[in-house]
């Protein structure tokens, strides 16, 4: 199964990624994850990311495109994938396409997780995630089960630099222009499965799994 998961951000993309990769048993591949280790350990790709990222702006579509193709060539995602974040604009859909494309390969779905942007300040800003290994939380929707400390790996639990109002009103503005476009791309396709990410995590989580029709993918 290759799959995408598109949604603005905070639609619960990180959240339900975890969830289908166990389930589906497929890499979850999070660019904008990607891009945070790359900063937290000072690399140049990290180092150049950043500027965007701390203003709510894409990174680059060169860096970002063949990222993803170098992640892809990897062994463990010869019986599929799940992309986190990307494709976010036409340019890298296209490219992600051709690269597919060149290897015999195609996606076969695309999860749309549909939020109202009245409910995405809310969970921006009361999200938290964990320093270490990346796990995401709410304080009020999906609070640790210790306060402040990772329920996966017991690091602290920290706020992302770019989830601050000013910020995240400007990541909605460029999901709007530049990553909404890609609903329309994918409907075309026949492969748009769009689910209503405003129910509990859980209610989410079964919603795309008949979306995926389970039984025929396991
Ligand atoms: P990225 O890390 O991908 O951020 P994003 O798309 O803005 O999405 P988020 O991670 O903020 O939200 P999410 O949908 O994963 O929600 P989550 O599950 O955490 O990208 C960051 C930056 O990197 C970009 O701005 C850009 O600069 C750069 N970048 C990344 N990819 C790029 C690309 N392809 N091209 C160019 N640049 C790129 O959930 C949010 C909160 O809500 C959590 O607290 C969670 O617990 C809670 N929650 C989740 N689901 C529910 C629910 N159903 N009910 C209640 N609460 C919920
Ligand atoms: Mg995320």
């Amino acid at each position: 199964m290759n799959l995408i998961l598109l949604g603005p951000p905070g639609a619960g993309k990180g959240t339900q990624a975890k969830l289908i990769s166990s389930n589906f048993n497929v890499p979850h591949i999070s660019t904008g994850d990607i891009f945070r280790a790359n900063i937290s350990q000072n690399t140049e790709l990290g180092i150049r990311a950043k500027q965007y990222m701390d203003k709510g702006l894409l990174v680059p579509d060169e860096v970002t495109i063949d990222i993803v193709k170098d992640r892809l060539t990897k062994d463990d995602c010869k019986n599929g994938f799940l992309l986190d974040g990307f494709p976010r604009t036409v340019k890298q859909a296209e490219a992600l396409d051709e690269f597919l494309n060149d290897n015999g390969s195609v996606i076969d779905a695309s999860i749309l997780i549909d939020v109202p942007k009245e409910n995405i300040f809310e969970r921006m800003t009361g999200r938290r995630v964990c320093s270490k290994c990346g796990a995401s939380y709410h304080i009020k929707f999906n609070p640790p089960k210790v306060e402040g400390k990772c329920d996966l790996c017991g690091s602290e639990v920290v706020q992302r630099k770019d989830d601050s109002e000013e910020t995240v009103k400007e990541r909605l503005d460029v999901y709007d222009k530049q990553t909404q476009p890609l609903v329309e791309y994918y409907k075309s396709k026949k492969v748009l499965k769009p689910v209503d990410g405003a129910q509990d995590i859980n209610k989410v989580f079964e919603d795309i799994k008949e979306s995926l029709g389970e039984k025929n993918v396991k």
